[in-house]
């Protein structure tokens, strides 16, 4: 079989490259730990959320010092509870939930853009440094009330 010089180039730099990328994911994996964003997903049974703790009891838990897990849960088309109020300076461990279809958590103006799965407790993080009311809202279209599942968060 002949095989052109172009054509060898290119098998040799083609192998070189698939060798290449998964050297560095290998690497990514292995040696540096790395994996999809959103890992330890907690599991939940989507058609149990309101009885499952900490769920049957949504909202905000101290843990300690200026430090609190929110519990939330998503549903078309609304947010459980309703309105929250987080002490201003408070670091937030949200542990959000669907219990129906997927929603979105969104809150404005921060970096808090969670999404919230059936069957899946998704997580994040964030400190309210600044006191305020916060827009709470869905960005994952859900149906027909998409537009209206949001709430507020009053940060003081
Ligand atoms: Cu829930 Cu859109």
């Amino acid at each position: 079989m002949h095989l052109h010089k172009y054509e060898k180039i290119w098998l040799v730099f083609g192998t070189a490259m698939l060798v290449v990328f998964l050297a560095v994911l290998g690497a990514g994996t292995f040696a540096l730990g790395m994996e999809p964003p959103g890992g330890h997903h907690i599991q939940i049974d989507p058609e149990k959320v309101e009885e499952t703790p900490p769920f049957d009891n949504p909202g905000l838990q101290h843990v300690g010092g200026n430090i609190y897990n929110a519990y939330m849960i998503a549903f078309v088309f609304g947010f459980k509870p309703a309105n929250l109020e987080i002490p201003v300076g408070a670091t937030v461990h949200f542990q959000v939930t669907s219990k129906d279809v997927v929603h979105g958590f969104q809150i404005v103006g921060t970096n808090v853009n969670i999404m919230a799965i059936p069957g899946t407790v998704s997580h994040y993080t964030y400190t309210f440094d600044e006191p305020g009311e916060y827009l709470l809202l869905c960005n994952e279209y859900c149906g027909a009330g998409h537009e209206y599942m949001a709430t507020k968060i009053i940060v003081k």
